[in-house]
C-alpha cells in the first residue's frame, strides 16, 4: 500500500520542515518537497496542517482485571479510540496476580492484545519474587521484547511489591539491561489512612485523596530513587502526580541519576474538587491512583514537564463504567481505580500546551512520542518522521477543534473526564504502518491489525552506570 501525505509541515523532536511523506509497504520511503505521485498511490492533502509521528502511550491498561473487575476498554476498542486522536502505539502491562507465573500472565495478556488496532508492547509488573521471577524476567528480556517491569507500590494485600521485591527486581533488571518503573505511592500508609477514614465515618470518593495524600507519593519516589541510586540502576517513575514526587525526582536527576518522569493529561488539567462532587457518580468516575490533586501540583507538573524534569506523557488509560465504580458504593477504597483518556491526551496536550505557549510544537512531539520512544528503546521506528521508519503518523489540523464529550467520545467508558472541554487541535488523518486508521471523522482501525513491537534491551545506558558501579566497588581492608 502506497500513501503520499502531500503540502504539509513536518514535525519532529528535533525540526520543523516543509516536506512530503512517502509512504511504501508500512515504512516511510521518502521524504521532501515536491515528490512524484507514484501509481496508484492514494493522496492525503495536508496543506496547512502538520504531519507528526503518530501518539505513543506509555501507560494504557486494556481488559485489565483489577479490584475485582475487568477494564471495559478492550486491547480493539481502547486502540481504535487511540488512533482516532492521533495515538498510534501503547505500551500496556502485563500484571501477574501474586505468585502467578510470569510467563503464564505475558501469554495470557499477549492472547488478549492480538486484537489490538495499534502497534503494542508491554512493562511486565513484578508482583513477587522467587527464583522463577528472576529466570522468567530473564527470558522476557532476551526472547520477548520485553524491556522494561512495573513495580506497583501500592495496593496492599494485591500486587504491592514490597522492598524486597523492588531490591530484587531493580538488581536482576540491571544485569539485563531493563528499565525499572514505578507506581510511587507508600502502600502502608495508604492502607492504614484507608481504615482510619472509613472508621471515621468517611465512605465516600472524598476519602479517596485523603487516603493518598501528597507526601505519600514524595515517600515512595524517594524510597525507589534511592534504592536505584544505591544499585545502580535508571528508573522511569509512572504518573507521577504531585511537587512532592517530582522535588524528590529533580533532586536525583541533579546528583546524576539516570531518571525519567511520566506525567498523565489528566493530572495536568484535574484537581481534586472533583471528589468532592455532589453526585457520587462523578465522584466516583475520578477515582484513580494516584488521586488528582490540588491545583499547585498541577502548576509544578506542568513546569516539571517545560523544564526537562518529567519526559513522557501518557493516559494511565483504565476504565471503568458507571456500574463497575459503584462496587465502591459503602467504601470509596473499594471503587475501581481508573479513568480513561488515550482519545483525547494529544488534543488536550496540545490546546493547553502548545496553544498556551507552554510547549513548542516540536517539545509537543518529544512530549507525546519521541521520548517515550527512546526511553523504552524503539526509536526511531516508532517516534520519528524519517525514512525507514514506521510509517505511524497523525496529519495535525491546528484549527480544528471540539469539545470533548462521552457522547462523541470513541472510548468504551460511560465517562469523559474532560467533558465539556473545548480543544483546538486535532488528528485529522492517522496513519498506522502507512494504512489510513482514521480519515476525518470517518474511524477505520482494524481489529487485530495492531502488531506486537519488541523492544531491545539497553546497552550504552546500562554501561555507563556499570562503569560508574566498578569504579565505587568496595575493597576490603586488608588486616594482617
Ligand atoms: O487508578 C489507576 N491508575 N488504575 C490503574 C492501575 C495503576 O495504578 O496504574
Ligand atoms: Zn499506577
Ligand atoms: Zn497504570
Amino acid at each position: 500500500m502506497t500513501t503520499l501525505i502531500r503540502g504539509g509541515t513536518v514535525i519532529t523532536a528535533e525540526q520543523t520542515f516543509r516536506a512530503d511523506v512517502l509512504c511504501d509497504d508500512g515504512k516511510i520511503a521518502e521524504l521532501g518537497e515536491d515528490l512524484e505521485t507514484p501509481t496508484g498511490a492514494e493522496i492525503i492533502d495536508a496543506g496547512g496542517q502538520y504531519v507528526m509521528p503518530g501518539g505513543i502511550d506509555p501507560h494504557t491498561h486494556m481488559q485489565l482485571p483489577f479490584m475485582g473487575t475487568v477494564a471495559s476498554e478492550d486491547f480493539y476498542t481502547g486502540t481504535a479510540a487511540a488512533m482516532a486522536g492521533g495515538t498510534t502505539s501503547i505500551i500496556d502491562f502485563v500484571i501477574p496476580d501474586p505468585q502467578q507465573n510470569i510467563m503464564d500472565a505475558y501469554q495470557a495478556w499477549r492472547g488478549w492484545a492480538e486484537k489490538s488496532a495499534a502497534d503494542y508492547g508491554f512493562h511486565v509488573a513484578i508482583t513477587w519474587w522467587d527464583e522463577s521471577v528472576d529466570k522468567d524476567m530473564g527470558t522476557l528480556v532476551r526472547e520477548e521484547g520485553v524491556n522494561s517491569f512495573k513495580h506497583f507500590m501500592a495496593y496492599k494485600g494485591a500486587i504491592m511489591a514490597d522492598d524486597e521485591i523492588l531490591y530484587n527486581s531493580f538488581t536482576r533488571s540491571l544485569a539485563l539491561g531493563a528499565m525499572p518503573t514505578v507506581h510511587a505511592e507508600n502502600g502502608e500508609l495508604v492502607f492504614q489512612l484507608q481504615k482510619k477514614l472509613i472508621a471515621e465515618g468517611i465512605t465516600g470518593p472524598e476519602g479517596h485523596p485523603l487516603s493518598r495524600p501528597p507526601a505519600a507519593e514524595g515517600e515512595a519516589a524517594n524510597r525507589a530513587l534511592r534504592m536505584a541510586e544505591v544499585i545502580g540502576v535508571p528508573l522511569y517513575i509512572v504518573h507521577v502526580s504531585t511537587s512532592d514526587a517530582l522535588e524528590e525526582i529533580k533532586r536525583a536527576r541533579s546528583n546524576g541519576q539516570r531518571v525519567y518522569g511520566e506525567v498523565l493529561a489528566g493530572h495536568l488539567m484535574i484537581d481534586d474538587s472533583v471528589y468532592r462532587h455532589p453526585d457520587w457518580q462523578t465522584a466516583a468516575a475520578h477515582v484513580m491512583s494516584p488521586p488528582f490533586r490540588a491545583p499547585e501540583h498541577q502548576a509544578a507538573l506542568w513546569k516539571g514537564l517545560q523544564g526537562g524534569h518529567l519526559h513522557t506523557t501518557a493516559t494511565d488509560h483504565c476504565c471503568f463504567c458507571a456500574d463497575q465504580k459503584s462496587m465502591g458504593k459503602d467504601n470509596f477504597a473499594q471503587i475501581p481505580n481508573g479513568t480513561a483518556g488515550v482519545e483525547d491526551r494529544l488534543s488536550v496536550l496540545w490546546t493547553h500546551g502548545v496553544g498556551t505557549g507552554r510547549l513548542t510544537v516540536n517539545e509537543f512531539v518529544a512530549a507525546t512520542s519521541a521520548n517515550a520512544a527512546r526511553i523504552f528503546n524503539i526509536y526511531p521506528q516508532k517516534g520519528s518522521v524519517r525514512v525507514g521508519a514506521d510509517a505511524d503518523l497523525v496529519v495535525w489540523d491546528p484549527e480544528a477543534s471540539k469539545t470533548i464529550s462521552v457522547k462523541t467520545h470513541h472510548q468504551n467508558v460511560d465517562y469523559n473526564i474532560f467533558e465539556g472541554m473545548e480543544v483546538k487541535g486535532l488528528a485529522s488523518h492517522t496513519l498506522s504502518r502507512g494504512v489510513l486508521t482514521f480519515k476525518d471523522g470517518d474511524l477505520r482501525a482494524v481489529k487485530g491489525a495492531g502488531q506486537y513491537v519488541k523492544r531491545p534491551a539497553f546497552s550504552a545506558a546500562f554501561d555507563a552506570l556499570a562503569r560508574q558501579a566498578a569504579m565505587k566497588k568496595p575493597v576490603p581492608v586488608k588486616r594482617p
